[in-house]
């Protein structure tokens, strides 16, 4: 599989329509601007139709004002038999300066499926250098702590 497609970027400007009362975008536009690139990076990658499975270690490091250019990148960094590992990275400025900074960081599970929502094969990813090495040990890491979650979850349900 090529790499070109492991990856996908989205650039666009945060309109009037996105923002709060304080005039900064709403989290859960922002949320739906993740999970778009998410699914674009995935569905790209396994010319499947994808769902989103799980979206994990999120966090808001700084407000997005209205007028802002709005850039979302998508990029594998673990692949399973049916599910993609993506980080999906939020990055802002003001377009008059155009400094990017990073707004938002998480990390999304995307699952690929057929017509009747089945999970289905998905081609492999590999990494191939320290950086993308340790970007799959942090997804495998993040899929770990989900597990030792939810048991302790089933603990307190009981
Ligand atoms: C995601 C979904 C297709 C998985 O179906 P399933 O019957 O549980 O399938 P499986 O148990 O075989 O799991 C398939 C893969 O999903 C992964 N997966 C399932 N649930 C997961 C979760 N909560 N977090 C992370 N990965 C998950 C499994 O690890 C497995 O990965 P692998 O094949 O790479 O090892 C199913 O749970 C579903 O349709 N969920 C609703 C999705 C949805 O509505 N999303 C929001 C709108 S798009």
């Amino acid at each position: 599989m090529p790499d070109e497609k492991r990856e996908i970027t989205l650039r666009f400007l945060a309109q009037p329509t996105d923002v709060n009362f304080g005039g900064n975008v709403h989290g859960g536009s922002a949320m739906k601007w993740l999970d778009q690139a998410g699914y674009l990076c995935a569905t790209v990658w396994s010319g499947r139709y994808c769902v989103t499975a799980f979206v994990g270690d999120i966090n808001f490091h700084s407000p997005i004002p209205v007028g802002d250019l709005v850039e979302v990148n998508a990029k594998i960094i673990h692949t399973g038999r049916t599910s993609m590992h993506i980080a999906v990275t939020l990055n802002s400025c003001n377009p008059k300066q155009c400094e990017l900074s990073k707004a938002i960081h998480c990390i999304m599970v995307f699952v690929a499926v057929d017509e009747n929502g089945t999970p289905v094969e998905v081609p492999s990813w590999e990494p191939t250098n320290e950086t993308d090495i340790s970007m799959e040990e942090y997804a495998i890491r993040i899929m770990d702590l989900r597990r030792i979650n939810q048991k302790e979850l089933e603990v307190l349900k009981k």
